[in-house]
């Protein structure tokens, strides 16, 4: 007969119990180390910028409307698992005719070295080591032949603003040829600048300016400022000039309001290589880009920046799949968070899933190493979803395994 009369706590049987995790020291990987998912990182690098260089990752364009439905379209996927189906897992696709690890590219971003020091070649490095693809936007604040110098064998994306003065365009495209970019992306839905009201609250500007509140915010950031001087300046580096102008400024001055699809024959003409086009919004406009011969489009709405309450782009996913999903590859952006979401997107008939704020919260958090945490998170949590799906391969997933509630 067992005794379960309760007894005094014996230590000897507590101690093996007790295994205290090393201290860190390093209030950067203390970060790191207590992000679980890319809304950790989020949380976690509020703490680590001043709140306009926050606001101008995290926020949308107008009431945000975009910007909340991104997510809760992914809300509405539910997954159809099958059990009993184990074996070796294979997480790589391609993209593009490239090899990559998993669906996943990672998104042009404006004013990477504000988020850290660190910038883009962090990001880009982080992406290469993982067998990712990077795109570098026209507002980057690295020159895209410094960046390939930096990284080499990354598979290095260009993001495209057609510019007022095609001149401009002309000759990044020529140097982005000549550094080995690979592709070519053009965003399509920025004839002129969102109306992001956080950043026009902040007075958001490159390089930033030292506002009294600006002043008072990075009293409370040391660091992040103490880089900011002891780096190099801050510019748009793809711009000819000191690169030193507010994205309010570049909105009236640099995006053309003109732009049309005779710029898309225009870019044709200039690059063999492939071609995406980033920012298609409708199932006419995708069948439009297959006529226009474009190898690839990315359905976005900017991450709900430019136009707000524009269609969540998951949601427009699977018509768009179906009728133009032979003729070039279909990516989703806006919204990915999580690794669910990127077997979500592919099972939904996307080659691949693009990501914007999910390695910035983790670059503003802890430099290249959060951008690796980032990306690790996600194939952690894309590995799990196979798993419990019962789908080996990321090639195997098919509108079989999820749906968008709601639907017919
Ligand atoms: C801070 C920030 C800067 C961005 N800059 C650009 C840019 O220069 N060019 C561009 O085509 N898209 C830009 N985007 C949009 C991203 O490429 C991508 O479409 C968006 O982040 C996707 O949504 P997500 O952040 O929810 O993943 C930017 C997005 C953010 C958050």
């Amino acid at each position: 007969m067992l005794d379960m009369s309760p007894s005094l706590p014996r230590w000897r049987d507590l101690l093996p119990l007790l295994r205290p995790r090393p201290i860190e020291l390093s209030p950067v990987r203390r970060a790191l180390a207590r992000s679980h998912s890319i809304a950790d990182l989020r949380r976690e690098s509020l703490k680590r910028v001043p709140r306009a260089v926050f606001d101008y990752v995290d926020g949308g364009a107008d009431e945000e409307i975009s910007l909340r439905r991104n997510r809760n379209a992914f809300t509405r996927v539910e997954f159809t698992p099958s059990v009993l189906r184990g074996g070796q897992l294979d997480t790589t696709t391609t993209i593009l005719g490239k090899p990559a690890e998993l669906p996943l590219v990672l998104a042009p971003t404006g004013f990477t070295r504000m988020m850290h020091h660190a910038g883009e070649p962090a990001v880009a490095r982080a992406a290469a080591d993982a067998g990712l693809p990077y795109t570098l936007s026209t507002m980057g604040t690295t020159a895209p032949d410094a960046l390939a110098a930096e990284v080499p064998g990354a598979d290095l994306w260009f993001q495209l603003y057609v510019w007022r003065d095609r001149g401009l365009s002309k000759d990044l495209v020529d140097l982005v040829r000549q550094a080995g970019y690979r592709v070519l992306m053009l965003t399509v839905d920025t004839p002129v600048l969102g109306n992001r009201r956080r950043d026009l609250v902040h007075g958001l500007a490159l390089p930033p300016r030292l506002g009294l509140r600006a002043f008072l915010d990075g009293a409370m950031h040391p660091s992040w400022w103490w880089k900011l001087l002891t780096t190099e300046p801050l510019r748009f580096a793809a711009l000819t000039g000191d690169g030193s102008v507010g994205p309010v400024e570049l909105g009236n001055t640099l995006f053309d309001p003109t732009i049309s699809w005779d710029d898309v024959d225009w870019l044709r003409s200039q690059w063999s290589g492939p071609v995406v086009l980033k920012g298609i919004q409708s199932l006419a406009d995708a069948r439009r880009a297959a006529d226009a011969g474009v190898e690839a489009i990315a359905l976005s709405n900017h991450g709900g920046r430019q136009l707000d309450q524009a269609p969540a782009p998951l949601e427009l996913l699977p018509a768009v799949a179906d009728a133009v999903g032979d003729r070039l590859e279909v990516y989703v952006d806006s919204g990915v968070r999580t690794g669910a979401d990127l077997a979500a997107a592919v099972a939904l008939g996307a080659r691949a899933s693009l990501v914007g704020r999910a390695y910035l919260y983790g670059l503003m958090t802890g430099g290249g190493p959060g951008v690796v945490k980032a990306i690790d998170i996600l194939r952690g949590e894309l590995t799990r979803t196979l798993r419990l799906l019962g789908v080996n391969r990321v090639a195997d997933l098919t509108s079989e395994h999820a749906r968008l509630r709601g639907s017919a």
